[in-house]
């Protein structure tokens, strides 16, 4: 990012990190890490609602899938796979997963790790940028900055809404909803319930509740990667904070991508001030 003559903090920074972290983690080479980007952006396109993006995420789907299919035969040929494709490959092993299971969770695993951790970042520093006392409170505080990070994901979750599946009847307030059909469930308004967090349209890094939010979703398919997501912004901004912490945004309107589900920002161009180391 200090190389470019005007660092973007989505572009050359949030865009990099997080598929840097999850190819070393599964065992795919650095040298790959620019066809993972491009196909999970493709892939992210599938929430959105035109048919050219859906023709593209199907094809990077595609793609992505027989990329993952080699990867596998790699490991198994070789015997030589970090501790995470390991584990995977023994579950397959003793049949807990079939191959079709094995290829999509892996897939899921670095796709998942690398387009939503992107907007944590890039929606948390624009976050900050506009509420320029919670980012001057935690320069000056910066034990702050591990919990601010679920305050910045309350506040505009990186993960919009999810569909589920009624497993039964029932009733939410005085609407019904039959077994087997689908209900879409915006986590991104949750978050912003009065009820459960007092005045929710403020951004507050020392809330009590902050970790009450939903964008991770709940139950059975909780975010696997929740931790990891934390400790990533963690990092990034307690770096950030440290070094520039005289960064200022050259526009705070940014351009978000055409997702509904995912919300994306497309560059946030900055002036990081003097390095302070
Ligand atoms: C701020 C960053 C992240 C957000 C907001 C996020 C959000 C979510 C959400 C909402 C789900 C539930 C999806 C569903 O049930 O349909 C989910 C599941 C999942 N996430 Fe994340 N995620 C993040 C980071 C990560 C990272 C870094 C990884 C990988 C290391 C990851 C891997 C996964 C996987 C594998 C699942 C599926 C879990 C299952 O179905 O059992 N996520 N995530």
């Amino acid at each position: 990012m200090l190389r470019q003559p005007t660092p973007d903090i989505k572009r050359d920074l949030a865009n990099k990190l997080p598929v840097r972290v999850i190819v070393d983690m599964l065992g795919v080479p650095q040298s790959d890490r620019d066809l993972i980007w491009e196909w999970s952006e493709a892939v992210g396109r599938l929430f959105s609602l035109d048919e050219r993006s859906l023709r593209e995420a199907d094809e990077a789907i595609d793609a992505f899938r027989e990329y993952v299919g080699r990867t596998v035969h790699r490991f198994r040929e070789t015997g030589e796979a970090p501790d995470l494709a390991k584990a995977m490959l023994e579950q397959r092993d003793n049949e807990a997963l079939t191959e079709d299971e094995l290829v999509a969770m892996y897939l899921l695993i670095l796709f998942g790790g690398s387009e939503t951790t992107t907007n944590l970042l890039g929606n948390g520093f624009l976050a900050l940028q506009r509420h320029r006392d919670q980012w001057d409170l935690l320069r000056e505080h910066p034990d702050l900055v591990p919990g601010a990070i679920d305050e910045l994901i309350r506040y505009d979750s990186p993960h919009h809404y999810l569909p589920r599946v009624a497993d039964g009847d029932f009733e939410i307030n005085g609407v019904p909803v039959r077994k087997g059909q689908t209900v879409i469930v915006v986590m991104g308004a949750a978050n912003r319930d009065e009820s459960v967090f007092p005045d929710p349209d403020r951004l507050d890094v020392t809330r009590p509740n902050r970790k009450e939010h939903l964008s991770f979703a709940f139950g059975a398919h909780y975010c696997l990667g929740a931790a990891l997501a934390r400790l990533e912004g963690d990092v990034v901004f307690s770096t950030l904070l440290r070094r520039f912490p005289d960064a200022r945004l050259l526009d705070d309107q940014p351009v978000y991508a055409g997702s509904a589900m995912l919300r994306a920002i497309q560059s946030l161009p900055t002036d990081l001030g003097p390095d302070r180391g």
